[in-house]
């Protein structure tokens, strides 16, 4: 039995078979419209969404499957003291598949422990996020036609944005990528990420806290979210808050075609002038979530 908790888990063939996958669901959706029939998906999620857990259920549904779940934990038996590990022996009676969010770095690998059914991590903490980084990756191919020779910005909170350090770490894989770090000094990649991700695969980067001086070298610009349910006190994140405002008036030198993305939800940290711009991808990758997700939902379940 197969989970995904960090997005290594998956080969650079088994994503590449992902994306072909999700390509050709884009393109043949009837085809795969009964291929979950009688499946049943749980979403746990003991923290805040909407695109992940919708784009899950979606998912599910658009292949012929069911959806049970909880979006908040205070609706859940953990408000009575339940552990995790109990919660997932429970759910893994009633489904076959379980994608599971959780506030605690690490909950969805003890989770996979006790798991009778395939666990995907649907985000933990400011660890990681691996479904993002799929989708993330079917955007970047279906946009730029490639995964490989690209320089990518990614800005705001390197600190805290799990998505930031999944999509390092899968883009690592891949032949002549550069990183543009952009951060405030209090926000920046963490050690970890630095040194076990970045230097350990000699993969260059420059850090930066702005958010022009590499502009013209990017092909992808990756904005992201201050993650104010991080912070420790108030102040820092009002004082960090509106760092950076992606508009018009930034992306002048920007390449022509540049892909902007952002994971969503976004806060302030793209001014809305931006989206009528070709270049703004984010909404597109919303969409593409839907299809990688159906994608690895029938590599999970081994569904042919
Ligand atoms: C991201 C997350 O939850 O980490 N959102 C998402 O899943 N699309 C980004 C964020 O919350 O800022």
């Amino acid at each position: 039995m197969r989970n995904l908790i960090d997005i290594v888990d998956l080969s650079v063939e088994e994503i590449n078979e992902l994306i072909k996958v999700a390509k050709d669901i884009i393109q043949n959706k009837e085809k795969y419209s009964h291929k979950c029939d009688g499946k049943k998906l749980a979403t746990l999620f003991f923290e805040p969404s909407t695109r992940t857990r919708l784009s899950f259920e979606a998912a599910m549904m658009e292949l012929g499957g069911n959806v049970i779940g909880f979006s908040e934990a205070s609706s859940s038996s953990t408000a009575k003291g339940e552990s995790v590990a109990d919660t997932i022996r429970t759910v893994g009676c009633y489904s076959d598949i379980i994608a599971m969010r959780h506030p605690k770095e690490g909950a969805p690998l003890v989770a996979s422990e006790k798991s009778v059914v395939p666990i995907i991590n649907a985000g933990d903490g400011g660890h990681h996020h691996p479904t993002q980084t799929l989708t993330d990756l079917l955007t970047i191919h279906c946009e730029k036609g490639r995964l490989e020779n690209l320089t990518i910005g990614l800005c705001g909170d390197l600190k805290f944005g799990r998505t930031v350090h999944s999509l390092i770490t899968a883009m690592a894989r891949y032949q002549n990528i550069k990183f543009v770090l952009i951060s405030p000094k209090e926000l920046e990649i963490p050690e970890y990420v630095k040194k076990e991700i970045l230097e350990k695969n000699n993969i260059p980067y420059v850090e930066t806290n702005d958010m022009e001086e590499y502009m013209n070298e990017l092909d992808i610009l990756y904005m992201t979210r201050v993650q104010k349910e991080r912070f420790f006190n108030e102040e820092d994140y009002l004082r960090l808050k509106d760092y950076y405002i992606l508009n018009k008036e930034k992306l002048e030198k920007a390449k022509e075609d540049l892909c902007i993305m952002h994971p969503l939800p976004r806060v302030n940290e793209i001014s809305v002038e931006v989206d009528d711009d070709k270049r703004a991808c984010y909404f597109k990758q919303v969409e593409y979530g839907k299809y990688i997700r159906m994608a690895l939902i029938l590599k999970l379940l081994e569904v042919k």
